[in-house]
């Protein structure tokens, strides 16, 4: 029987728990760095070396975390799913958990690009991981993260737009829902379609009708999901 297609969304929520920082709870990188100086196109133009630095300090964090209960529950889903996993994290830890399919909306912390051809991009390993504005790809570019900035577009948005169209099932995790286009993506799930959202603080979302909270850690939350599902299962044999 064809497996249901189910498409979660993740935010820096469900990385909380193997010990990387999310943006805007206590303590969040965006309380310790100044947004629009590390994280922007401006930013970039003005001062490249303070943004290369700010990534350079955010691969050494990852290097010492691993995936936790919630990124390994989403692989076990996908014994009863075709699970499709759209994240606003530049981390790998689903990449590393195992998952199969996943689509990066905001870049990649462990790749690097080409300044003048985008198409043109590196994978860091272990051992060279900071970069600086003097570092060039083996083709000879000047190299930058490949990170979305803001004030940058969000190529992979279409992409995203159409895998949550077809969904099955609707999931999102550990998000605050602030930061758009990714937030929007609530808008194209069909009627009808299950929603559920583990958050243990979740942002309200009053325009969007039937969605389930969990309001658990991503660890909780991600087997409490796996209850629910399971059981919706069972009822529909
Ligand atoms: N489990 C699940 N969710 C958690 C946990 C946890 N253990 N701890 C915190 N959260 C939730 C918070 O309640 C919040 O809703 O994770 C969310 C974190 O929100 P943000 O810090 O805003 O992170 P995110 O929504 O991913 O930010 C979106 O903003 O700065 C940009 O590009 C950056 O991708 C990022 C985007």
């Amino acid at each position: 029987m064809k497996k249901k297609k189910l498409v979660i969304s993740t935010g820096a929520g469900i990385s909380a728990e193997s010990g990387i920082k999310t943006f805007r709870d206590a303590d969040g990188l965006w309380e310790n760095y100044p947004v629009m100086d590390v994280a922007s196109a401006d930013g970039f133009r003005r001062n490249p070396r303070l943004v290369h630095d700010f990534y350079n300090a955010r691969r050494d964090a990852l290097l010492l975390a691993e995936p936790n209960a919630a990124h390994r529950g989403l692989v076990e889903l996908e014994k009863d799913y075709d699970v499709y996993i759209i994240t606003q994290n530049v981390d790998d830890l689903h990449e590393r958990a195992g998952s199969s399919n996943i689509l990066h909306l905001h870049g990649e912390l462990m790749k690097i690009r080409s300044i003048s051809n985008p198409d043109y991009i590196e994978t860091l390993d272990a051992d060279h991981l900071h970069t600086s504005p003097q570092t060039r790809g083996r083709n000879g570019d000047l190299m930058r993260p490949h990170i979305v900035f803001f004030q940058e577009a969000v190529p992979m948005i279409e992409p995203a737009i159409e895998i949550v169209r077809e969904a099955d099932i609707f999931v999102v995790i550990g998000t605050s829902l602030i930061v758009y286009p990714a937030a929007g993506l609530l808008q194209f799930v069909s009627p009808g379609t299950p929603i559920y959202y583990i958050d243990p603080n979740p942002a309200p979302t009053p325009n969007i009708p039937d969605v389930t909270v969990i309001r658990m850690p991503a660890t909780a939350g991600v087997a409490e999901l796996a209850r629910i599902l399971e059981k919706k299962r069972e009822e529909e044999k």
